[in-house]
């Protein structure tokens, strides 16, 4: 299989405070969208690897061998942006969106969601999450809690997701983008169906300048 991935990067950074884009922030040496790149070069079932790239810091990006395209302003307008860019010359059958912000990604994890789905021809998308580990409340206007959800019913959502190409375009096309946190948000949406792969403890992501700390650790640790 060769599947073409689109790692989103072109988000702010502002949560983490580091005064520029957060894929670009120094990593264990390297700035961070690097270390996803490398796990996607290594991926079997990977062909090409798309960047989306906040607009005019394009040139700061200079991984070999990855296509650029310029980000848009939430992070599903950037995926409309690159998924534009991979079905430019062909639409694929499948497509795996990643953040850069979970530079602990294996090419393992990549492999076998991309596998899954292409094993199980009921599902339109196939992504990567946690069990919960924290008890979940849902709260009303006024901050007082409403209930206790059931925990066992509920997953942490995170990347890699991946999707059949033509799903992910309707869904882009008809969704609202603004709205959605995550891609696989947008094919629930259109009453697509969405199964999940158990992703390992360690693929953690960088928000706030603590996570930055822990992520040097693990990936000194798995060097
Ligand atoms: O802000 P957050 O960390 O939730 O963003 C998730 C991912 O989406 C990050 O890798 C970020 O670079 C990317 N993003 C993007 N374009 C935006 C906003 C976020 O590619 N406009």
């Amino acid at each position: 299989m060769g599947v073409p991935a689109l790692i989103v990067a072109a988000g702010s950074g502002q949560r983490l405070g580091a005064g520029g884009p957060k894929a670009l922030v120094d990593l264990a040496g390297r700035p961070m969208y690097a270390w996803s790149v490398d796990a996607f070069r290594e991926a079997t079932h990977v062909n090409r690897i798309f960047v989306a790239v906040p607009p005019g810091k394009g040139d700061l990006f200079d991984e070999p061998g990855i296509v650029k395209v310029e980000g848009g302003e939430t992070r599903s307008h950037s995926v409309a942006n690159g998924l534009a860019a991979i079905t430019a010359a062909g639409e694929p059958e499948m497509v795996v969106v990643h953040d850069a912000a979970r530079p602990l990604i294996s090419p393992a994890l990549i492999d076998a969601a991309i596998i899954g789905l292409d094993q199980d021809p009921e599902l339109h998308a196939l992504i990567a999450a946690a069990p919960m580990t924290d008890t979940v409340k849902r709260l009303g206007s006024d901050g007082v809690v409403v209930e206790t959800l059931d925990r066992s019913e509920l997953v942490s959502v995170q990347t890699p997701q991946v999707f059949r190409a033509s799903t992910l375009k309707q869904a882009i096309a008809s969704g609202d983008l603004a709205a959605a946190t995550d891609d696989a948000s947008l094919i629930e949406a259109a009453g697509g169906a969405v199964g999940v792969i158990e992703s390992p403890s360690g693929n953690i992501k960088v928000t706030v300048p603590a996570d930055l700390d822990l992520a040097a650790l693990l990936l000194e640790r798995s060097r």
